[in-house]
């Protein structure tokens, strides 16, 4: 691994969806203030860096993704006060802080597009795509046509998303320094790094009618972040669907772009598209594993570990068990992950097994693109529309973190802007820590021993176990020495291994010592071959 990613490895990132996380002020919206208030909670975790989604002033009409301007904070979440005190004081703790960027649409209340709307021929008249005519037939990604008609300029303008997300024009190098400009902003307040928003989005093909993977897409990457001001920054960009070839050309150290990217193949595991489920399957989930492993190391290039985020339901609750062997499957599919090579990175409330909650309602929802699939699917029926959205919404991640059995799961001191979690007297932080198998404890003591152990951190990965088994087995190496991890799946196995001579690491089931034994549904064991 190049000396410049390297560092990376030892990074584990926490994602705040800070709306959710925690409330200090008793408005029932997360803000700022809980996010301090939480730092000593995640550096006790193991936590060294945190990605917060958006804290922009926004309508939020897309939760903040609708950026109306990108150098202040959202009322709701607080002000630049409490933003440098977060920066501080994550830094005193030894924890980065990872800002979310917006480059590829702004919201429409934000003062480019006001400007941009009135007229053909002001300063700000083509920071936006505008045509007189839809120049494509694209659709929304929340539903709906991708075209916009705006009356006070008699033209349509392009919103990949909402309609009041409109796409910024980065063909446009004004456009491109504004962006910087951003960029330099934030890092000058002492921001570590940015994950980066839809970032293939960024250029586009419109004659060719391709709405991502634009010809200047890596071009506009390096003006980005190819500068000296930028080098010391870990940036990692969401990119949907991008091939091997694509991935080597975002994140080869040597072209200067990003340090990495997002590679979302296993999140489509257990799911036919988005709100349709599918066997869920742990022998997929580990091929998709193996599959990048091998081409990363091979290309020397940085890989996410994730099961989770803002976006998607808990990864627990489809390809895991999340009622009776929740503990068992939660910590499999952590060991699955944060043995391997890569920057780990959870997502809020995964360190306890928070599972998929339920509700009866479409009006327990706030989610802008679950609102209008619901709607889509309602020539279903309502029940299997209300079961799509049940499993696949994106509120499935949204709730407020439930961090106790309390009316309001000790979140908020009222009810809180989305209703609390269906599931928290089950599942919270309070009675896993106090339960006799923790989640979190295993998280902690995961965490601990991959920080501790070269080999977990820049060890070269091997594959031992084949397809058709039904359990993941690996080996990390460094320096002549070499850790095995073993991940048994969903039913019993007898993976053949001996542990008389080896030094077990770590285990999810009490008994087990260093005899061969079979392997009992979702165990793991680490260690260390002699
Ligand atoms: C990304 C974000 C998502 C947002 C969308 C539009 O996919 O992760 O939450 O709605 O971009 O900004
Ligand atoms: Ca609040």
């Amino acid at each position: 691994m190049t000396e410049k990613y390297r560092d990376f490895l030892s990074w584990v990132i926490y994602q705040i969806y800070p709306r959710s996380f925690q409330d200090t002020n008793g408005d029932g919206i997360g803000d700022l203030n809980g996010v301090r208030a939480r730092l000593d909670y995640l550096k006790d975790l193991g936590v060294n860096a945190i990605w917060l989604c958006p804290c922009y002033k926004s309508p939020n009409d897309d939760n903040g993704y609708d950026v109306a301007d990108y150098r202040d904070i959202m009322d709701e979440f607080g002000n630049m006060d409490d933003m440098k005190a977060l920066i501080s004081e994550s830094h005193a703790r030894g924890i980065h802080v990872i800002m979310d960027l917006v480059p590829n649409h702004t919201s429409s209340a934000h003062k480019w597009f006001r400007a941009s709307k009135q007229s053909r021929d002001n300063p700000y008249s083509d920071y936006y795509y505008w045509f007189d005519e839809p120049p494509t037939d694209w659709n929304a990604s929340f539903g709906g046509k991708a075209w916009e008609y705006c009356p006070e300029r008699k033209q349509y303008y392009l919103h990949s998303y909402c309609v009041s997300q409109p796409d910024l024009n980065w063909d446009n190098p004004k456009v491109r320094d504004e962006m910087k400009a951003v960029g330099d902003f934030w890092a000058s307040l002492g921001v570590d790094g940015f994950r980066i928003d839809v970032i293939d989005q960024i250029s586009k093909d419109i004659p060719n009618g391709r709405n991502c993977f634009g010809p200047h897409l890596h071009e506009y990457i390096h003006e980005l972040f190819g500068r000296e001001e930028a080098a010391h920054l870990f940036t990692v960009g969401e990119c949907w669907a991008s091939t091997g070839e694509e991935y080597k050309k975002h994140c080869d150290a040597s072209r200067n772009e990003l340090s990495t990217l997002f590679q979302f193949d296993h999140l489509e595991c257990g799911r036919s598209e988005k709100f349709v489920q599918t066997a869920p399957s742990l022998a997929a989930v580990r091929d998709v594993l193996v599959k990048w492993q091998t081409f990363n190391q091979q290309n020397d290039l940085l890989q996410m570990l994730f099961t989770d985020n803002h976006d998607n339901a808990p990864f627990l609750s489809r390809v895991g068990n999340d009622k009776e062997l929740r503990y068992e499957s939660a910590t499999c599919i952590a060991a699955m992950f944060y043995t391997l090579k890569g920057v780990a990175l959870l997502y809020q409330g995964q360190e306890f097994g928070t599972v998929s909650p339920r509700y009866d309602d479409i009006s327990d929802f706030r989610d802008v693109e679950a609102i209008n699939a619901y709607n889509g699917f309602l020539p279903l029926g309502k029940e299997e529309a209300l079961k799509r959205i049940n499993f696949g919404s994106r509120d499935n991640s949204r709730r407020p973190i439930a961090w106790d059995g309390s009316e309001y799961g000790g979140f908020s001191t009222v009810a809180p802007w989305t209703p609390v979690h269906s599931e928290k007297d089950r599942v919270n932080l309070d009675a896993d820590i106090h339960g006799e198998k923790s989640i979190h404890a295993f998280y902690k003591r995961l965490l601990a021993l991959r920080r501790a152990t070269p080999e977990l951190l820049y060890g070269d990965f091997t594959v031992l176990s084949k397809p058709t088994d039904p359990f993941f087995r690996f080996t990390r190496s460094y320096e002549g020495k070499t850790v095995e991890v073993l991940c048994n799946f969903e039913t019993a196995s007898d993976p053949g291994v001996s542990f008389a001579e080896q030094d077990l690491l770590r285990s999810n089931y009490k008994d087990r010592k260093d005899a061969s034994a079979p392997f009992r549904p979702y165990e793991i064991a680490i260690y260390r071959v002699k």
